[in-house]
């Protein structure tokens, strides 16, 4: 039996998806070789190659000005590719501090340059996102966490960032719902979350960007030699872009991002409702209006009981509840590719583990 599977990534994908891979992972249409076997430059890779990008510009409705690159490396080589290109001289690059995984991107770009935290979290044990982001005025980019995975915080509202290019790291809620694309300058995302296996990082970028990458910069580096080249440059991850492609594929025929934010929606509503009508025996510690529909983070009145709770939920077939090491308690992922039977599994769960205590 398929297990829910609750992990913050790599995570659960659809099984439509891995029986397809599975089918043809030893002769790909019969060319008489997997494609991962075959050369990324062949006709066949060629094409998921295309498909994948189209999808994802088609997907997001992006605008013509746009590229779509897709890159190893994960969200953390993006940590350092975003201040290497975007950064203009000694001019400031902003951050807004809303958790692990926006300082992590802070200090490696205050290594490159004039990073400067515009928001911190920490006074509020990052559970608040900022209602409006001040920037410090001629800065490169403002740098934003669209969704906090280990603190399970969202974003909901855009900052105004005007002429400022808005930069985002989307590793946990990429393609999970309808955005307003021209609002950013370059959006980034590891694939393993909401789509597909790891391996693939997605770049969105604006064109008027890639003036800034300079031709000092080592080749793997520059965002402008790999748009120039369709993420062609070296070799890039084919299997996890393959996948991607299928669970892209998929999504479309669900019905588009519109129908993906619908069903995420209400997968994260029962959570929460089994959360907020538990009388306190679970708790989320995240602000209301920035609490995320991807990672749902909650402790329990009496500490104690978490790793019962967590037990119980496995050998139920619901496994990956425990909260990152950083922070403990409990978190479920509910990315895109979780069945909303998944939701209502463990919303049903978690009432009667507190009713039966
Ligand atoms: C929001 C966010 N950014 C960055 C990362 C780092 O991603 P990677 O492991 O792909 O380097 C993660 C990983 O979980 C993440 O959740």
């Amino acid at each position: 039996m398929r297990k829910y599977n609750f992990y913050a990534g790599p995570s659960t994908l659809p099984v439509e998806v891995l029986e397809e891979l599975k089918e043809t992972m030893v002769d790909y249409k019969g060319i008489g070789m997997s494609l991962i076997e075959t050369s990324h430059r062949s006709k066949d890779y060629e094409e998921v190659h295309n498909e994948a990008v189209s999808l994802v510009s088609e997907l997001l409705g992006l605008p013509d000005n746009y590229k779509v690159v897709f890159l190893g490396g994960g969200a953390t080589l993006q940590f350092t590719m975003v201040p290497a290109n975007l950064m203009i001289g000694s001019k400031t690059a902003d951050y807004v501090l809303s958790g692990t995984w926006a300082v992590s991107a802070y200090k490696d770009a205050c290594k490159l340059g004039n990073a400067v935290a515009v928001y911190d979290g920490k006074a509020n044990n990052y559970t608040e996102l900022p209602s409006s982001v001040k920037t410090s005025g001629d800065s490169s980019y403002l740098h934003i966490t669209s969704n906090e995975t280990i603190g399970g915080l969202q974003w909901q509202n855009w900052p105004d960032t005007g002429s400022i290019p808005l930069v985002a790291d989307m590793s946990s809620d990429i393609l999970s719902r309808t955005i307003p694309v021209e609002k950013f300058g370059l959006i980034y995302a590891g694939a393993q979350k909401n789509l597909g296996p790891a391996g693939a990082t997605l770049v969105i970028i604006r064109e008027d960007l890639l003036e800034r990458s300079s031709d000092n910069l080592t080749a793997y580096l520059n965002y402008a030699i790999h748009a120039d080249k369709n993420s062609l440059y070296n070799t890039p991850p084919v299997f996890s872009i393959y996948a991607t492609m299928l669970v892209l594929r998929r999504m479309k025929a669900l019905g588009g991002l519109g129908a993906v934010e619908k069903t995420n929606r209400q997968k994260a509503a029962l959570v929460y409702e089994a959360i907020d009508q538990s009388g306190g025996f679970y708790k989320c510690p995240v602000q209301l209006e920035n609490r995320s529909m991807m990672n749902i983070v909650f402790t329990m009145k009496d500490e104690n009981l978490e790793n019962e709770f967590i037990k119980k939920a496995t050998a139920e077939g619901m496994v990956g509840l425990k909260g990152h090491r950083s922070v403990g308690g409990c978190r479920a992922s509910v990315y895109n590719s979780m069945p909303i039977e998944g939701a209502k599994a463990l919303a049903d769960f978690m009432k009667d583990f507190a009713a039966g205590k």
